[in-house]
């Protein structure tokens, strides 16, 4: 098998999890900005974060060139996991990802800034993620982190 991590983050928190999950496959871990030529790979897990209920903008554009490839999902939300605003993005994901096999998917909370808290509690209607989000606060933790790699381990 000859793996990669491919991942998108803008405060860090997916990235931890790409971290993680690197580890658990034995290879090394990108951001998507510089995924380059993954021809080479018969694997590819892809992190992303959530924006508008969706994976960000650069993973969805990612998760479109993954044609027969084994691919691992995992992403990090303000959303509590399991609830709808989680569950979606995820499925999103997977629609845009429809021409791969997917072998696995993970989410966890990811911390929310609270400039971003701010700004979101500001629209009207507030996003549906945004009542959860407090609680992200310290995610990606050392249980998220067990949890990703064990969920790795369960798709291989
Ligand atoms: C502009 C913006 C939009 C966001 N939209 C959502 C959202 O729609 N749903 C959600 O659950 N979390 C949302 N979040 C929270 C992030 O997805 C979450 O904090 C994530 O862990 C960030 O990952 P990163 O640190 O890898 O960038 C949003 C955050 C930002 C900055």
């Amino acid at each position: 098998m000859s793996a990669i991590v491919i991942y998108s983050s803008k405060s860090n928190n997916t990235k931890k999890v790409a971290e993680a999950v690197a580890e658990q496959l034995g290879c090394e871990s990108k951001p998507v900005k510089e995924a380059g030529d993954i021809s080479g790979y018969d694997t590819v897990a892809v992190g992303f974060w959530y924006q508008a209920g969706q994976p960000d903008p650069a993973s969805q554009e990612f998760l479109a060139t993954l044609a027969g490839k084994k691919v691992f999902l995992f992403g990090t939300h303000g959303a509590a996991v399991g609830t709808p605003p989680a569950e979606n993005g995820m499925l999103k994901a997977k629609e845009l990802a429809k021409d791969a096999d997917i072998i696995g998917t993970f989410s966890c909370p990811g911390e929310v800034g609270e400039k971003v808290l701010k700004m979101a509690a500001a629209k009207d209607p507030q996003p549906p993620w945004l009542a959860a989000a407090p609680d992200a606060k310290g995610h990606p933790d050392a249980a998220d982190i067990a949890a990703v790699k064990a969920a790795v381990k369960a798709a291989l």
